[in-house]
């Protein structure tokens, strides 16, 4: 049977709003939501209580007003840190937000997500798992049986992805309908066999190290293609004519939905 089209929107605010907001913030995803963007891409990893929140690194010194390993804070010290002012006077007092309140206002406000699994070193599978419970939950009136294949898909329901493949592993046993696409900043030769391996429908990938035959090679082989993070207008369009499905954006202002 032939792919079906890549059912959701196609170009995706890169942690929230880009490089207009603070990353991973439900503020980034307001200012993406004012830039008409209604997709976003965003960090999801665990505190030490076992809560997802939305944060990109390991340590919590480069966004937040915390220091040290997020994995070692409980999810209520985390919710005291400003994640804003870090960007820009007028962030100040943005929260480092839960994973399930930043789902609750995407639904609400039907932005479509992108949720990157993004586990601190050793908790690969706790996060994919908890991750995807907390999404099969707050989705539970839209997951259909076998969702997660590409002729199966509700448009509705976010995407899983990771560079790590424990984590992908983990959200496919704790939510399996939900689809799942792997991360892989270089793309090995091995790919097909990772990507079935998975039971993913998705290859996410660095475009700076996409060629046009290898996006072919993908697309072929059956698989949606999404590339990160493309800030140039010449460039998306150069991707897409090679036939990748969708990308994420740094550059809200610059890149508009196709
Ligand atoms: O999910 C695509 C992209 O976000 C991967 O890189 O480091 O920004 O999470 P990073
Ligand atoms: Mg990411």
């Amino acid at each position: 049977m032939p792919t079906p089209p890549w059912p959701f929107p196609r170009v995706l605010a890169h942690r929230g709003g880009g490089t207009l907001a603070p990353e991973n913030t439900i503020e980034a995803i307001e200012v993406g939501r004012a830039h008409g963007y209604r997709a976003v891409e965003f960090d999801a990893t665990l505190a030490a209580d076992g809560v997802a929140v939305l944060l990109h690194d390991d340590t919590l010194d480069r966004t937040t007003s915390g220091q040290g390993a997020v994995a070692a804070r409980m999810s209520a010290e985390l919710a005291a840190l400003d994640a804003g002012a870090w960007h820009s006077p007028r962030f100040a007092g943005a929260r480092v937000p839960r994973l399930d309140a930043v789902i609750r206002h995407c639904r609400t406000h039907g932005v479509w997500m992108n949720i990157e699994l993004k586990p601190a070193p050793g908790a690969a599978t706790l996060t994919g798992r908890v991750v995807a419970e907390c999404t099969a939950h707050l989705f539970a009136d839209a997951i259909v049986a076998g969702g997660d294949r590409a002729e199966r898909i509700n448009p509705a329901v976010p995407l899983f992805s990771s560079f790590e493949r424990a984590a992908v592993d983990g959200a496919r046993a704790a939510a399996p309908d939900i689809p799942r696409g792997y991360l892989l900043d270089t793309v090995p030769s091995n790919w097909q066999e990772e990507l079935q391996a998975l039971g993913c429908v998705a290859l996410h990938t660095n475009h700076l190290h996409l060629t046009r035959a290898l996006a072919q090679a993908i697309k072929e082989a059956g698989y949606w293609l999404f590339c990160y993070t493309v800030n140039d207008p010449a460039r998306a369009e150069e991707l897409l004519g090679w036939g990748v499905d969708a990308f994420c954006t740094d550059r809200i202002d610059l890149l508009f939905l196709v």
